[in-house]
């Protein structure tokens, strides 16, 4: 059998940038608001360069980026108070809160405080609803790019045999649901799934989020399936150097799978350019088009 073909995540993130660009453009001419702030607690490395990278990624779509930074030792009340006030800010259209928190902030409870209209991340209980009842308003994104990856190659989806692999609120649940909404047969796994790779073996679409390195092989793979590969792993090689890995075995599983997503340059750009999306979604709904 021959290697699975490439999901470029590079490519159709480029696609979803330029018509997000396009987007914001005529809401601008039109005098609405386009505007994301992130909310940054703390001043780890890790935060500062993702909020960097996401100012960037922002301004390119010509979408306006403010970043918070609060103070590492912030209460939960000072945070909340501080969405509450974005919340009502008529300037501000989209609002994230960047994980993870300092430990004293139990952060899935204060990114509920955020308004679900400029919840850009899709993660609030409004939005993960609304994906359930097919009516999303802002998906969470991670799932979303996922599916849009799916949605790339020409594999029908209406019938098909989707498996996912993880079951966390932001990312398992809400693919699962959206993999529904595309009327496929869903079935999700988790840790305590006994024996996996007969669930994962009939899969006609593999949406694997675990969190574990290399973890889906060749072996629970079913020839010709699409594998989406969302896990991010740093893993240290044995002569020290550091690599990142997905949580899908790319080499063994590239020679069975019919489409594969690469990482890097599967999920990454692609979960930037639906984060953008939904940001213009968001500015749409707030000026009312
Ligand atoms: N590409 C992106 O932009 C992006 C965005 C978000 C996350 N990620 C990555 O995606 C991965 C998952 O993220 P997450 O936030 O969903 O993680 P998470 O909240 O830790 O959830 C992991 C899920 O995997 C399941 N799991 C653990 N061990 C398993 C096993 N042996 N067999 C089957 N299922 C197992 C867990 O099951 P239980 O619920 O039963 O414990 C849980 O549901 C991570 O690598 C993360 O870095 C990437």
């Amino acid at each position: 059998m021959s290697n699975a073909q490439i999901i470029d995540g590079n490519a159709l993130s480029a696609q979803i940038r330029r018509q997000v660009k396009e987007s914001v453009a005529a809401l601008r001419l039109a005098g609405k608001p386009v505007q994301l702030t992130a909310v940054l607690v703390g001043s780890s490395p890790a935060g500062q360069m993702f909020a960097q990278r996401q100012g960037q990624a922002c301004r390119d779509v010509g979408i306006d980026y403010q970043l918070l930074s609060l103070d590492a030792g912030a209460s939960a009340a000072d945070v909340a108070r501080t969405l509450d006030r974005l919340n009502h800010d008529p300037a501000v259209t989209g609002i994230m809160l960047h994980m993870p928190l300092p430990p004293h902030l139990d952060g899935g409870a204060l990114r509920q405080q955020i308004q679900a209209i400029k919840d850009v991340e899709g993660v609030t209980p409004t939005n993960l609803g609304l994906v359930a009842y097919g009516q999303p308003l802002n998906a969470p994104f991670t799932a979303l790019a996922a599916v849009e990856l799916v949605k790339s190659t020409p594999l029908p989806l209406r019938g098909a045999e989707a498996v996912v692999v993880g079951a966390s609120e932001t990312v398992g649940k809400p693919a699962a649901l959206l993999l529904v909404h595309e009327r496929c047969t869903v079935t999700i796994c988790r840790s305590t799934t006994r024996d996996l790779a007969a669930h994962t073996r009939r899969a006609e679409i593999l949406v694997v989020a675990v969190g574990k390195p290399n973890f889906i092989t060749a072996e629970h793979v079913r020839p010709g399936a699409v594998v989406i590969d969302v896990g991010i792993n740093r893993i240290t090689l044995p002569d020290g150097t550091k690599r990142t890995v997905g949580d899908v075995d790319f080499d063994s599983v590239q020679a069975k799978a019919g489409y594969l997503t690469p990482v890097p340059g599967g999920m990454g750009p692609m979960t930037v350019a639906i984060l953008l999306r939904n940001t213009l979604q968001s500015a749409k709904i707030l000026a009312g088009v």
